[in-house]
């Protein structure tokens, strides 16, 4: 079984350079390799209420501080430079748990009154979705992404730390009622279990019509343990899979999207793989992300942030603030680098950077 290469943008098309090789200061959100940012991944809080082994330790992290976090009016005025000025046509609301956050529907429905109106979407853990995915689909949310490693209950709690399992299962039945599909299960496996963790998840996913997504577990964590070799890659899971179902190719095109879809069983369901340490689809990322105090990353593995919020508190205009984010986007590498030898982990966890 094979796994399509994307790999780095080796070509600088000398078409997207600007004057003096500064960003353009129109047209689409562009870096120097040519690739546009269409998709906008903002993190709402750095908290969460499950403590992830791979994520968080177990007494959780130093939140942000209050004063230091956007507030839902300041939001909404990125949101709206985003899509009006530069282009923004997908807009993924993540945290940490985003749930957390103050104010989510109105968030969503002030995305919703953008024109034109992008796409909403939600990655949750799922802890409560169940009494909110009604109002979040009203105030316009279009899909979610429910993270759920394993459908075990004491696996579950071992990975997360808390008994919660039947909370998430319930949230994802009450996206599927409330029209938030096609809802798409994240999985990062586990290195000593996730190979069988990753059969049964497939079974129950296919069995709810929910479309799981093996994501390969990336350094992102807190406490920097992430080590090279040591978490399952996409040819792990495939290979897991295999002796179970039986998986063709998926005959769609892939464009920009990260997974690699196969079909289980003949199809109509499918599975989806994001190779993103083995197989870096960094040429195709069409990317930009927010944190909740303001600070636009080019890439998740960013070493380097610009600093929208106090650019904004200063009171700069709109105009402003999206020269900024194109000089921002501008300057992104040309992939994550974790496979080379000299490569950092950043400073923030994907808690603080959202995924
Ligand atoms: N590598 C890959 N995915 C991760 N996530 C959290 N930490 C990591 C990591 N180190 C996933 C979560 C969730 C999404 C926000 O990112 O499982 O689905
Ligand atoms: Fe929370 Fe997501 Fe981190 Fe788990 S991976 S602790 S659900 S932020």
């Amino acid at each position: 079984m094979t796994v399509t290469a994307l790999g780095l943008p080796s070509v600088l098309k000398p078409a997207a350079r600007g004057a003096a090789g500064e960003a353009p200061r129109e047209g689409p959100l562009i870096d120097t390799f040519g690739r546009v940012a269409t998709d906008l991944r903002v993190s709402l809080t750095d908290r969460c209420n499950l403590r992830c082994t791979y994520c968080m330790p177990a007494e959780g992290l130093d939140w942000l501080p209050d004063d230091r976090l956007l507030s839902p009016e300041e939001l909404t005025r990125l949101l709206r430079v985003a899509v009006t000025r530069l282009g923004i046509t997908n807009v993924r609301f993540t945290g940490g748990e985003p749930l957390l956050a103050r104010d989510l529907e109105h968030i969503v429905a002030a995305t919703a009154a953008l024109v034109p109106r992008p796409e909403i979407a939600l990655t949750t853990n799922g802890l409560g979705l169940k009494h909110r995915a009604e109002a979040l689909a009203a105030a316009g949310l279009d899909r979610v992404n429910v993270s759920l490693d394993t459908v075990d209950a004491a696996r579950f709690a071992a990975i997360t730390r808390r008994d919660r399992l039947a909370d998430v299962l319930a949230g994802l039945r009450s996206a599927q009622r409330a029209g938030l599909g096609p809802v798409k299960v994240n999985a990062v496996l586990d290195p000593d279990t996730g190979r069988e963790d990753v059969v049964a998840l497939l079974r129950y996913c296919v069995e709810h019509g929910y479309q799981l997504r093996v994501i390969e577990q990336m350094p992102l964590d807190a406490g920097h343990q992430w080590r090279r070799g040591q978490a399952l890659s996409a040819e792990d899971i495939l290979t897991a899979l295999s002796h179970h179902f039986d998986l063709t190719p998926d005959p769609r095109p892939r464009g920009s999207a990260p997974a690699q879809l196969w079909q289980v069983d003949g199809g109509p369901a499918s599975v989806g793989v994001i190779a993103s340490v083995s197989q870096a689809f960094c040429a195709a990322c069409d990317r930009t992300r927010l944190t909740a105090d303001g600070q636009v990353r080019n890439c998740l593995f960013a070493t380097t942030e610009t600093d929208l919020r106090s650019l904004l508190r200063d009171g700069a205009d709109d105009a402003a603030l999206e020269a900024a984010w194109r000089s921002a986007m501008w300057s992104k590498a040309a992939g994550h680098g974790i496979n080379d030898p000299g490569f950092v982990q950043p400073e923030r966890p994907m808690s603080a950077i959202g995924g």
